[in-house]
């Protein structure tokens, strides 16, 4: 399977967590705030293939996506513009926006234009010896990108920047990003999630 294959909102492994991920109940929703009616506005500084991304518009979030690797915006871009052209999604797709930017440069000023409410960052885990238990697409994705060695820099970036919510997703047994004690979890099966309120 090729990188883009992964990339496709309008089926496979996206579409079926948009309809049963467990909508607001799932651990990446409380994460990031949503209750009842509220949808607050999210920057993904770590866009990737674009699949947090997703579920949270699909959950009424307008989602402003940063990625820095030209190859995996090109990539995002083009999914995209492919799925504005399917009705079922394309209202999902209308609240997405993709900026081909690095984010710890960005997200200072981001935050003084736009009215932010929740930065969410997710940046690549540190190789782990059992990569059988690591998904496909992120293995594709790390010969692309590499490791996000300067996780820690863009952490303290969201942390000074105006917005008052910062979540930082990790593996469920890793440390706090730079050692940096949220000030709570949620966490999933394999998942846990950092939040920092200011
Ligand atoms: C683990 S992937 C994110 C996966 C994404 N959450 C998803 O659901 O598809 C990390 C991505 O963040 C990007 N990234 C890391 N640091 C970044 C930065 N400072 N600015 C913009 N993009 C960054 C990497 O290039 C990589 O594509």
């Amino acid at each position: 399977m090729k990188l883009n294959d992964y990339v496709d909102f309008t089926k496979g492994s996206l579409d079926y967590r948009r309809r049963n991920g467990g909508g607001r109940k799932q651990a990446l929703a409380k994460a990031i705030g949503l209750k009842k009616a509220a949808n607050p506005t999210v920057v993904d500084a770590t866009a990737g293939l674009g699949r947090d991304a997703f579920i949270l518009a699909s959950l009424g979030c307008k989602v402003h996506m940063l990625e820095r690797s030209p190859v995996v915006a090109a990539l995002l871009s083009e999914s995209l513009e492919r799925a504005k052209n399917n009705t079922d999604i394309a209202p999902i797709i209308e609240r997405l926006k993709l900026t081909h930017e690095d984010a710890t440069n960005y997200l200072y000023k981001l935050c003084l234009i736009e009215n932010i409410d929740v930065i969410y960052l997710d940046p690549m885990y540190p190789h782990r010896q059992k990569s059988a238990l690591v998904k496909q697409e992120m293995r594709l994705l790390r010969t692309i990108v590499g490791e996000d060695v300067d996780a820690a820099a863009l952490l303290e970036a969201a942390l000074e920047s105006r917005c008052k919510r910062v979540v930082v997703k990790r593996p469920k047994v890793a440390t706090n990003l730079n050692d940096h004690k949220p000030s709570f979890c949620i966490e999933s099966k394999n998942t846990r999630y950092d939040v920092y309120l200011k």
